[in-house]
């Protein structure tokens, strides 16, 4: 590793998951036009997030990441953005009361365009042709001239961005993020779930709290907190030739910041040290994320750090942590004894969604509800085990009734897949899929909370 970091570094270093662009020079004209555009997020605001992060690594919060697999240019609509929004407030809610605790926000939104893949080609009948890599890099559509990589959309990616993320400061600032509202649609969804018992003792806790602050005088009238909430932006900084032209000096502290989004984070297939991803991500002071699959060692994750977080900073790094439901035992002791020994600071999320992939009977790639459930139970199991906090959930995510998961109380069936299947990547939980994800969630929060302060099974022996 270098000593010295600059926002073009990562270009000395070998590189993965890079797309090939046939006019360089289109290319660097698109870079040098973006590093003129204003920033879409600030310093500041990478700040206050940290410091929000800092309370999760602590245990005293909870971190809701979530949204979708890939932005696609097709699907940008206020109604999808709303949708998402509602849903994902309405998860915070039933986090915030299980956990007693605020929650941290972070939406998978506003930026999440770029897409590692297993393989640089796609064979269909035949015909070889790149692979789809993101709408910030080429099309979907299977066509020459859809699968070359345009270095306009990143100009498009960004203006897309841009709206989004305004529409979004417009609901969590100016009223729309309303605790009654959150709760009321809440209601709305408890009521109409299969699982209705299973869901109706929180949700009834949650209405008596909300119906005694109000006859207290505490409500959103009289307390705009109550009208509004933090919300922050994150994706995978995949496209570094588009991250560095988002890279800023913050004017009040002289560091280097990404404005692309609040968070980013670094992928499982390009986390290697030595690389381009890591060197990128390493000199930009926002929170930072790392996904750590089934083949991250235990000294490899600590040689990570060093380069990631080197002055153990709280709220700087979370660790994603994205095993299959079944391979959570194997793996996770042995990185939280890891971290724990050498004395870091981490924020341990769980995404349970990544390794839990399968190709269902009709074709679909698909996650079955209960695997992406038992990933979250197995990731809060062991944390208990350890004596450490189970800090987050990552998710992907949709606030409209998609079918691309099976499972859930509604059960979602292989056959009925090819209903709504509309993801441009991987399978999303539908809007009652997420938030029964929540309900239950809310259930090992609570259990976490209900066990802090008896003895560790270790440290009493
Ligand atoms: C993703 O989060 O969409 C992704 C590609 O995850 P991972 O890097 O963990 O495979
Ligand atoms: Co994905």
């Amino acid at each position: 590793m270098s000593e010295r970091w600059t926002p073009d570094s990562w270009r000395n270093k070998p590189i993965q998951q890079v797309p090939v662009y046939a006019d360089e020079k289109a290319l660097g004209q698109v870079e040098q036009q973006l590093a003129g555009f204003p920033p879409l997020v600030f310093a500041g605001e990478a700040r206050k997030l940290k410091r929000s992060l800092a309370k999760v690594a602590a245990g005293e919060s909870f971190l809701l990441q979530g949204g979708d697999c890939a932005e696609s240019f097709a699907e940008h609509s206020a109604d999808n953005i709303r949708d998402f929004f509602r849903v994902f407030l309405q998860m915070a809610v039933v986090l915030t009361f299980a956990g007693g605790s605020p929650v941290v926000k972070i939406g998978r939104v506003a930026g999440q365009f770029a897409k590692p893949r297993s393989a640089p080609t796609e064979t269909v009948d035949g015909v070889e042709l790149p692979s789809y890599r993101g709408d910030i890099i080429n099309d979907i559509a299977f066509t020459g001239e859809g699968r070359e990589p345009d270095p306009r959309r990143q100009l498009m990616a960004y203006r897309q961005a841009a709206a989004t993320l305004n529409l979004l400061r417009a609901f969590a600032t100016g009223g729309y993020a309303n605790l009654e509202n959150a709760h009321r649609w809440m209601l709305g969804f408890v009521k109409d779930s299969p699982q209705s018992s299973r869901y109706r003792e929180l949700a009834e806790r949650i209405t008596e709290t909300m119906d005694f602050m109000k006859a207290i005088g505490i409500d959103p009238e009289v307390h705009p907190e109550m009208r509004t909430t933090d919300f922050y932006t994150s994706h995978e900084a995949l496209l570094l030739g588009y991250e560095q032209a988002m890279t800023r000096v913050d004017s009040t502290t002289g560091d280097w910041y990404a404005t692309s989004g609040h968070m980013l984070w670094i992928g499982d297939r390009t986390r290697d040290p030595d690389e381009a991803h890591v060197e990128y991500v390493r000199g930009i002071k926002n929170p930072i994320g790392l996904k750590c699959g089934p083949s991250l060692t235990p000294d490899g994750l600590i040689r990570l750090i060093d380069v990631l977080n080197p002055e153990n900073e709280p709220g700087r790094l979370t660790l994603i942590c994205r095993f299959g439901a079944d391979k959570v035992f194997d793996h996770l002791p042995a990185l939280i004894r890891a971290v724990k020994r050498e004395g870091r600071t981490v924020i341990w999320s769980c995404d349970p969604m990544h390794g839990n992939t399968i190709k269902s009977a009709s074709g679909y790639k698909t996650r079955p509800f209960e695997m992406v459930m038992g990933e979250v139970r197995n990731f809060f199991a062991v944390h208990q085990g350890e004596g450490t906090h189970a800090g987050g959930v990552h998710l992907e995510m949709t606030g409209k009734n998609v079918t691309e998961c099976t499972g859930g109380a509604r059960a979602v069936t292989d056959a009925d897949l090819r209903d709504r299947y509309h993801t441009y990547c991987d399978p999303r939980l539908n809007a009652d899929q997420a938030l029964e994800i929540a309900f239950l969630t809310a259930e090992l929060i609570k259990r976490e909370r209900q066990s802090r302060g008896r003895p560790h099974p270790v440290a009493a022996e």
